[in-house]
């Protein structure tokens, strides 16, 4: 299930370079490049003469995309402006256009109704793009698995108890803690405080923690999939949870992008407010991260593998996925909506 009419998060602004660049999102194979002016343009992979993929031809000159087979060029609202064989053009010679807008280093595309589209419902990363404030370096991994195992895994961090134990997790995670859930505008909030426990080894490597410290995970997701996690700890005794300015703050910020119903582009970054300009610390952070989350992407490749064999019986719930069950009844809502719509349209 894909919902469409939303943004999604499609590459990396660094990942555009002078050549068209060719990803599937929603099962629709996209093909990116920077047009007219440096704009990002998302066409539809397919060149509308023959069908040739449009990422396998060039950039040229005023922004234009050359298709490499017969060199029909295309424009950035898709229209075929060039074939070297002939002056006439048909007005069909048209690819698809999707929405796309970059914002906080990122391309955004909306994969739905086109008249739908407002650039006001991004959601807001600025994290990512304030360097005065936050140091942050994200990456995007390709997972084998459906997008919402990995919406699922963020949503329950108790999880760090056993699978994080060499960067952000300890046992003090899964045992010691409180935690509340409750509905924002759009999502859900997750919040869980761990007081007066060790400090797991990343906080101590970025806080340089002696005692035991009161830790916090804030974690607002807005769908489809966007988890924008709020994480930091503060020693013990030094009015935590009512003030914890000092001490270290993070955030962990996810957009997750189904590329098909079993593979995920995962992008993602981590941002910190110490030591904001020592290139070396915001590696350090990003090292430890990605260490963690290469073992979560293991695990929803795992999961992925069972669900392909065989679903089997439905699956058993725990205390711990309260925010899990709160989103998916979320994204079913929208989805029910989305297919009434189109529905609607149809008749
Ligand atoms: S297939 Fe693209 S120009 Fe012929
Ligand atoms: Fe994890």
């Amino acid at each position: 299930m894909f919902l469409r009419n939303h943004w999604y998060v499609a590459a990396w602004d660094h990942e555009l370079r002078d050549k068209p660049f060719a990803r599937t999102i929603l099962g629709e194979p996209i093909a990116l490049f920077r047009g007219a002016d440096g704009a990002v343009v998302a066409l539809e992979d397919r060149c509308p003469h023959r069908r040739a993929p449009l990422s396998m031809g060039k950039v040229i000159d005023g922004g234009r995309l050359q298709c490499l087979y017969h060199g029909l060029e295309f424009d950035g609202t898709g229209a075929c402006v060039r074939a070297p064989s002939q002056k006439e053009i048909p007005a069909a010679m048209r690819a698809k256009t999707y929405p796309v807008v970059e914002r906080h280093h990122w391309v955004w595309i909306w994969m739905g109704d086109a008249a739908l589209a407002d650039s006001a419902a991004i959601p807001d990363f600025h994290w990512l793009s304030t360097p005065d404030q936050w140091g942050a370096k994200g990456t995007v991994m390709h997972v084998k698995a459906n997008w919402q195992l990995i919406v699922d895994n963020l949503l329950d961090l108790t999880h760090l108890a056993t699978v994080h134990l060499t960067t952000i997790g300890n046992a003090a995670i899964a045992e010691k803690a409180e935690s509340r859930v409750q509905r924002t505008e759009q999502g859900v909030l997750m919040t869980r405080w761990v007081m007066d426990a060790p400090a797991p080894p990343t906080y101590v490597k970025a806080g340089g923690f002696t005692t035991n410290v009161d830790r916090w995970q804030f974690i607002d997701f807005a769908p489809p999939a966007f988890l924008r996690l709020h994480v930091g700890g503060v020693p013990t005794g030094t009015g935590a949870p009512e003030t914890f300015d000092g001490g270290i703050h993070m955030r962990n910020l996810n957009a997750i992008t189904p590329e098909t119903e079993t593979t995920s582009h995962y992008f993602w970054a981590q941002a910190h407010n110490f030591d904001i300009h020592n290139p070396k610390t915001t590696e350090m952070v990003f090292k430890q991260i990605t260490e963690a989350f290469l073992e979560d992407v293991a695990i929803f490749e795992g999961q992925q593998r069972v669900i392909d064999r065989d679903k089997g019986p439905p699956e058993v719930d725990i205390a711990a996925d309260a925010a899990q069950i709160q989103a998916r009844r979320i994204l079913t809502r929208l989805w029910e909506a989305e297919r009434g719509s189109t529905r609607a349209a149809a008749e």
